[in-house]
């Protein structure tokens, strides 16, 4: 009797599954996406470079989104832009606070980068990849398609000519500039986040700095105090030896003058950077450290021997009485 009512329940079952499927059918034809291939019919010119592009396993409609639903080709001619956001939100959420960004959206800028300027559109590539507009090499022609003016001076730079040697310790825009949250150059915790930028690479100098008056006012978030780029330029940074450079020795009045009126030949030679480590470097300061270390060592040197001689008198007073 159970196999009697089990075949035809099994057979009902199968039937009412199988008209399940045949009413779903039509209904997920519809959805179905066009392919790449639908798409490469007409645009073949995308074709190559999309195919060594880190986006090449993404399908054309994952970025043309709302084409995901068209059917009949061609589509229509407005085409919505494409929203990077949808798979890099945390990016794209600090681009949105940066500088670019309310030049374009808000201000109307339309010469402001969107991701795609910057990245690229179908050729995109990681910044580890040598030809990526976004590789270190790359970044100065790539922000300078626009500042061109800031990367003349940086490509004169000491910087620069340390990258182009191949020393990827140099710092390029993308170093001292956030790249997506990109601030104004005027904005004080970034003005003063630089010189802890700059102390990233040349720690000493920055040690040397906090120990001067205008390091430590910097410190405090004075920023009319000189930094490091209002001595040495933000661009156009050149080692001393360099009679172009803001710190060459015949530059240095005008570069001090800039906030001390009146500064003259005897005001520059204070040193910006005093090293009291380095003999060669700051002598004076050397001997005024040396004579304080032997000074410090010599108190607590009488101090530690003047106890040791009383606790041994006092035992041996003890053992008298
Ligand atoms: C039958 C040919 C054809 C097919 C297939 C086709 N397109 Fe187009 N597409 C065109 C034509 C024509 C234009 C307008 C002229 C131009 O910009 O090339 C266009 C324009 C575009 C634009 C630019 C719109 C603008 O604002 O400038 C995008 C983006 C685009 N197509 C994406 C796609 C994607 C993605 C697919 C696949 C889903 C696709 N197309 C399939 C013919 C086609
Ligand atoms: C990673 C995202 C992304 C993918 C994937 C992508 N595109 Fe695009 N595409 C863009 C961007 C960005 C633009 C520039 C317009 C814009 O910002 O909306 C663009 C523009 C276009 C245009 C306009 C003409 C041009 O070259 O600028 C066509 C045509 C187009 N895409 C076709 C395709 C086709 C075909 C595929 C799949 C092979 C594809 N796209 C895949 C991001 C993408
Ligand atoms: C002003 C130019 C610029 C703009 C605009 C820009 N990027 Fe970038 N992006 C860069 C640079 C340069 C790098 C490499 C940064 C580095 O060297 O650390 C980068 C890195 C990345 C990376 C790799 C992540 C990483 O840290 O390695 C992703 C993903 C990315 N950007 C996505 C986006 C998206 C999405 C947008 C838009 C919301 C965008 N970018 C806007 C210049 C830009
Ligand atoms: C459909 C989701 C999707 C969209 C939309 C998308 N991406 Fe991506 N993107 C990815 C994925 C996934 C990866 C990682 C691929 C990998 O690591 O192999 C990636 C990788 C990247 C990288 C390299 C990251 C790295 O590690 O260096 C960059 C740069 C990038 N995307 C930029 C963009 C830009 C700019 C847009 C808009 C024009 C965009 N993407 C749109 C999914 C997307
Ligand atoms: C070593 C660090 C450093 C590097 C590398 C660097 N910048 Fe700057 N940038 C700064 C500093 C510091 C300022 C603020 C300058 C000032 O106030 O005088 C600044 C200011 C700016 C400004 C604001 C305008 C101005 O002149 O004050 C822009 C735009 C800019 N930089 C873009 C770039 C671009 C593009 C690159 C790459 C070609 C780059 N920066 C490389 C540190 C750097
Ligand atoms: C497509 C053009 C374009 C590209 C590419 C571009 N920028 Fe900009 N940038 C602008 C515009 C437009 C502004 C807003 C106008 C202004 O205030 O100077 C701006 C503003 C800035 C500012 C603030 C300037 C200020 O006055 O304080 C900095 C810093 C900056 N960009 C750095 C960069 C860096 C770093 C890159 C590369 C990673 C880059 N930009 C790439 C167009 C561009
Ligand atoms: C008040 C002006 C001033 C400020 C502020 C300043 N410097 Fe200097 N810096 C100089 C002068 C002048 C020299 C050259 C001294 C000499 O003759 O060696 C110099 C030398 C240097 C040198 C090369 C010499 C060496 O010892 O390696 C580096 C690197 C340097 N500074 C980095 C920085 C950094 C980073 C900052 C910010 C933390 C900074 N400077 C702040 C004026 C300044
Ligand atoms: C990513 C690392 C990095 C950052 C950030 C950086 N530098 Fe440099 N800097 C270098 C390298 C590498 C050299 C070349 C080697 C050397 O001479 O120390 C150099 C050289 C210099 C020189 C010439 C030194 C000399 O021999 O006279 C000065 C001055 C200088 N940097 C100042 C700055 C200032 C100011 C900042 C911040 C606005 C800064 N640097 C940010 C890596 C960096
Ligand atoms: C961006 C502006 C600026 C630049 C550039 C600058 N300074 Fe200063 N400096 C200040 C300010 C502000 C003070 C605070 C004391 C004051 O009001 O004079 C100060 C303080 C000093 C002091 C100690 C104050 C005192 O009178 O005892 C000396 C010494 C000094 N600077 C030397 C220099 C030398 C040398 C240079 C060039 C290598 C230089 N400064 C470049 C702004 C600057």
């Amino acid at each position: 009797m159970a196999i009697r009512f089990a075949v035809p329940l099994a057979a009902f079952i199968l039937t009412l599954s199988g008209a399940v499927v045949v009413n779903a059918e039509p209904a997920a034809a519809a959805v179905k996406p066009p392919a790449n291939e639908d798409c490469l019919a007409c645009h073949d010119d995308v074709g190559k470079p999309f195919a060594s592009s880190i986006h090449e396993a993404a399908s054309c409609v994952d970025c043309h989104a709302d084409l995901s639903t068209v059917q009949e080709f061609p589509h229509s001619e407005k085409v919505a832009k494409v929203s990077c956001a949808a798979c890099h939100d945390e990016i794209a959420s600090q681009y949105r606070d940066g500088i670019h960004a309310w030049a374009k959206e808000k201000a109307g800028l339309k010469m402001a980068p969107s991701c795609a300027d910057c990245h690229g559109r179908h050729d995109i590539s990681p910044k580890t990849s040598a030809t990526s507009r976004t590789h270190k090499n790359n970044v100065p022609a790539t922000c300078g398609s626009c500042h061109e003016g800031l990367a003349e001076h940086y490509n004169q730079s000491i910087h620069a000519a340390v990258l182009k040697a191949g020393n990827a310790a140099a710092p390029t825009c993308a170093d001292c500039h956030a790249v997506h949250a990109t601030q104004r150059a005027d904005v004080p915790s970034w003005r003063l986040g630089v010189a802890a930028e700059c102390g990233s690479c040349h720690a000493d100098v920055v040690d040397s700095f906090r120990r001067t008056f205008h390091g430590k006012v910097t410190e405090l978030g004075f920023t009319r105090v000189a930094a490091c780029a209002d001595c040495h330029g933000a661009h156009e940074i050149l080692p001393a030896s360099n009679p172009a450079s803001m710190i060459a020795k015949d530059r240095l009045v005008e570069t001090c003058g800039s906030c001390h009126k009146g500064a003259n030949e005897k005001f520059v030679q204070y040193d910006p950077h005093p090293n009291p480590r380095s003999h060669a470097r700051s002598p004076l300061l050397w001997w005024i450290n040396q004579f304080y270390t032997v000074l410090i060592a010599g108190c607590f040197g009488a101090f530690g021997l003047h106890s040791l001689l009383w606790f041994r008198r006092e035992r041996q007073e003890k053992r008298r009485s």
